[in-house]
C-alpha cells in the first residue's frame, strides 16, 4: 500500500524518483506526487495527479533540475483519491515535505491540537499531521531531531522521507512497521519502499528495522535509532537483476509471470532436492532443526492467495510429515485464543514478506514463545527478517498484483518442506523419491500446460458474458478452485466463489442454472469419482462446466461443456499444475472484458494496513 521513493545526488532528482515510483506502482496507484528542490530553485517543484504515474508523467513535460525529491504512488485509506490527497503533504507555509506509507492512527487528535495551535490542514490524510508536526519544531534543531522528535508523537505505522526546502542538502526518512529500505550508489543515496525502485542504479541496500532512521546528504549517510544511537548496518546486495521487473516482451506483467512458472519452478527446487537420498535440504530451517523435531503441530498464518497455498500446505504436512496443521486467515489469528503449546510452530507465507496482518501474526506467534518459520519471496522483507528461520521462494519479482508465479513457488516450497520434515518422522527415502522425481518433472509439464494458451484464451472469449462462476474442487483441488475463483474475481471482477466440490449439494447448487457456469477441477485422483458425481449434479441442472482433467482422460469430458488437460503428476502436487490454466483463464477473462490486468480497481500489491 503506497510506495515512497527519495533521491539525493547528481542525477536529476525528479526523474530519477518518478523513474522509482514507477517501479513501485505495483503498491498502489490511485494517485502519485513528486516534489523536488535545488538550490538554484526558488520554490520547491511539486506536482501530484489522480490516477496511475502515467496522468502525472503527462504534467510534467518540463522537469527542472533537482538535488534532492521524494515521490509517492497512493493506495488510498484515509480520504479519497483527489490532487489534495495526494502526497507529498506539506506544511503551513510549504517548507517541509511528507511522503508516508503507512496509518498515523491517532492523527484525528493530532490534528485537532496542531488546528487549535493554528495549523491550517487543506487534505483528509492522516499523512498531514506530520508535515505540520514537523513544522512546528522547527528551530529546535537539526530536521532530523525535528523528525525524530514528532514522531514520538504518533501513534501508528510509517515509513516516511521528509525534506525541507531551506535546506536541500538533507533529506530524511524513517520506519516504523513499513518497509524502507536505503540504496547507496556512488555519490547518490535513495530511499525506497522496495529495492524494485533502485535496482536499476544501485544492487546495494539497507534494510531499515522498526524505529529506525537514516539521514542521507550528498556525501553520505547515516542511521540511527529513535534513541539517536548510531547504527553500523550490513549492507545487502540485491541478487536479481532490472530485466526481471521488466515485461520482457509479454503484453502484461501478469502475462509474464505465469509464462515464467517452468523456470520459477527449477529455480524453487534448485539445488535442494538429493534425488539419490531421497532428501531435501533446506539451509533456512538448519539452524532450527532441532526444534523442528519437536514440533508436533503446525499453524500456518498468511493471506489472499498464500493462505489458499497454506490450504494446500495443510494436506501436504499431513499427508507425508504426519504432523496437525491448522491454517488461519492471518488477519484472524490473533482474535481468538487458539490453545498453543511450545511444540507448536507458527509458518507465515507471504510473497511480499510485508503483509501487516501476517506480520502481526508472526509477532504475536514470537510473543507466545513459539517458532516462527517464513516462507516468502522478497529476500530481506520483513517478515523474512521478522521469522526464526525460514524458505525463500526464489521466485524473483512479483510485480502483478494478481500473484501467480509467487503460489507455484509456494506450492513447491510446501512440498519441500512436507518432504524435509517427513524425512525427520517416519517417511522413508523410497516415499520421498516418488513425489521428488514428479516434482523434478514439473517443468516440462507445465510448458505442456501453457501450450494451451491459445484454446484457454478462445474458451475465455465464450464465457466473457457471464457474471458469475462456481470453481469446485475437493481434497488437494479445493485450495486450487479457491485460488482460481480469487483470480478471476480480482482482475477481471466478475463474481466467482471457490468451493469444495462436496458442500454443493449443501447450499450453493440452488444457483446452478445454464447461465451460471461451474469449473471444475477433475482429476483422476483419489476423490475422482465423487467430483464426477458433483459434475453430473451440475448438468441435471443444465448447468455448464469447463472441466481441468487429466491427459489421457477420454470419459470425464464428456460431462463437460470445455476440458482442458494438464499432466498427470502425483496428487500432492497437482495444484502446481492445475491451477495454471485457472490463471490463464481469469487472464484472458479480465482482457475479453476490457479490465487492466495487471493494476486491477481497487487493489494494490502490497498490504501493508491491517
Ligand atoms: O504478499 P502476500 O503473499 O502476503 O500477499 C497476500 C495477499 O495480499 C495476496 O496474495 C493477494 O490476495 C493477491 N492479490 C492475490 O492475487
Amino acid at each position: 500500500m503506497c510506495g515512497i521513493v527519495g533521491y539525493i545526488g547528481k542525477k536529476n532528482a525528479i526523474k530519477v524518483a518518478l523513474e522509482g515510483i514507477k517501479r513501485l506502482e505495483y503498491r498502489g496507484y490511485d494517485s502519485s506526487g513528486i516534489v523536488g528542490f535545488h538550490s538554484d530553485l526558488s520554490h520547491p517543484f511539486l506536482k501530484k495527479s489522480v490516477g496511475k504515474i502515467a496522468s502525472l508523467e503527462e504534467k510534467l513535460s518540463s522537469i527542472p533540475n533537482a538535488s534532492c525529491a521524494i515521490a509517492h504512488t497512493r493506495w488510498a485509506t484515509h480520504g479519497e483519491p483527489t490532487v489534495a490527497n495526494a502526497h507529498p503533504h506539506h506544511c503551513c507555509n510549504k517548507r517541509i515535505f511528507v511522503v508516508h506509507n503507512g496509518i498515523i492512527e491517532n492523527h484525528e487528535f493530532l490534528k485537532g491540537v496542531l488546528s487549535r495551535e493554528g495549523h491550517k490542514f487543506i487534505s483528509a490524510t492522516d499523512t498531514e499531521v506530520l508535515a505540520h508536526l514537523i513544522e512546528r519544531g522547527l528551530g529546535l534543531g537539526s530536521l532530523e531531531d525535528t523528525v525524530r522528535d514528532a514522531l514520538r508523537h504518533v501513534t501508528g505505522t510509517f515509513g516516511i522521507a521528509v525534506i525541507d526546502s531551506q535546506n536541500p542538502h538533507v533529506l530524511v526518512a524513517a520506519r516504523r512497521g513499513s518497509p524502507l529500505l536505503v540504496g547507496v550508489g556512488n555519490d547518490e543515496y535513495f530511499v525506497a519502499s522496495d529495492a524494485a525502485a533502485v535496482v536499476n542504479h544501485t544492487k546495494k541496500v539497507i534494510y531499515l528495522n522498526d524505529n529506525e532512521m537514516v539521514v542521507l546528504t550528498p556525501d553520505g549517510f547515516d542511521i540511527f535509532d529513535f534513541s539517536k544511537k548510531k547504527l553500523n548496518k550490513t549492507i545487502d546486495t540485491i541478487d536479481w537483476d532490472i530485466e526481471e521487473s521488466k515485461k520482457g516482451g509479454f503484453e502484461h506483467f501478469m502475462q509474464k509471470e505465469i509464462f515464467e512458472a517452468p523456470q520459477v519452478v527449477k529455480n524453487t527446487i534448485g539445488g535442494r532436492i538429493v534425488y539419490k537420498d531421497g532428501e531435501v535440504k533446506l539451509g533456512g530451517l538448519e539452524p532450527v532443526e532441532e526444534r523442528l523435531y519437536n514440533v508436533n503441530r503446525f499453524v500456518i498464518v498468511a493471506c489472499g492467495t498464500s493462505y489458499y497455498a497454506a490450504l494446500v500446505g495443510k494436506y501436504l504436512f499431513e499427508e507425508y510429515a504426519r504432523v496437525p496443521v491448522e491454517v488461519e486467515h492471518a488477519s484472524e489469528f490473533r482474535y481468538h485464543s487458539l490453545p498453543l503449546d511450545k511444540n507448536t510452530a507458527v509458518i507465515a507465507i507471504s510473497q511480499s514478506g510485508e503483509t501487516a496482518d501476517t506480520l502481526e501474526a508472526i509477532k504475536e506467534a514470537k510473543r507466545k514463545g513459539l517458532l516462527t518459520l517464513g516462507i516468502v519471496n522478497v529476500v530481506g522483507s520483513t517478515i523474512a527478517r521478522e521469522v526464526h528461520a525460514g524458505v525463500y521462494n526464489h521466485a524473483g519479482p512479483e510485480i502483478a498484483v494478481a500473484s501467480t508465479k509467487a503460489f507455484i513457488s509456494q506450492l513447491v516450497v510446501l512440498a519441500l518442506m512436507a518432504v524435509y520434515i517427513g524425512r525427520m518422522r517416519l517417511l522413508t527415502s523410497e516415499q520421498a523419491k516418488v513425489i521428488l522425481a514428479d516434482m523434478l518433472a514439473l517443468p516440462d509439464k507445465i510448458v505442456k500446460i501453457l501450450k494451451q494458451d491459445a484454446q484457454i484464451k478462445a474458451m475465455a472469449g465464450r464465457y466473457k458474458k457471464f457474471p458469475n462462476f462456481l470453481y469446485l474442487g475437493r481434497k488437494y483441488s479445493w485450495p486450487v478452485a479457491l485460488e482460481g475463483a480469487l483470480k478471476l474475481k480480482e482482475i477481471s471482477y466478475v463474481h466467482a466463489e471457490g468451493y469444495p466440490a462436496g458442500e454443493m449439494k449443501h447450499g450453493p447448487i440452488a444457483v446452478i442454472d445454464k447461465d451460471f457456469p461451474s469449473v471444475v477441477i477433475a482429476l483422476r485422483d483419489s476423490v475422482y469419482d465423487k467430483t464426477l458425481s458433483n459434475m453430473q449434479e451440475i448438468k441435471a441442472r443444465r448447468g455448464k462446466i469447463i472441466a481441468i482433467c487429466e491427459n489421457g482422460d477420454k470419459e470425464t469430458g464428456n460431462h463437460a461443456d470445455d476440458v482442458i488437460f494438464v499432466p498427470k503428476v502425483t496428487e500432492a502436487i497437482s495444484p502446481i499444475l492445475s491451477v495454471i490454466p485457472l490463471q490463464l483463464f481469469a487472464y484472458h477473462m479480465a482482457i475479453a472484458r476490457g479490465a487492466d490486468v495487471d493494476k486491477p480497481r481497487n487493489l494494490a500489491k502490497s498490504v501493508t494496513v491491517e
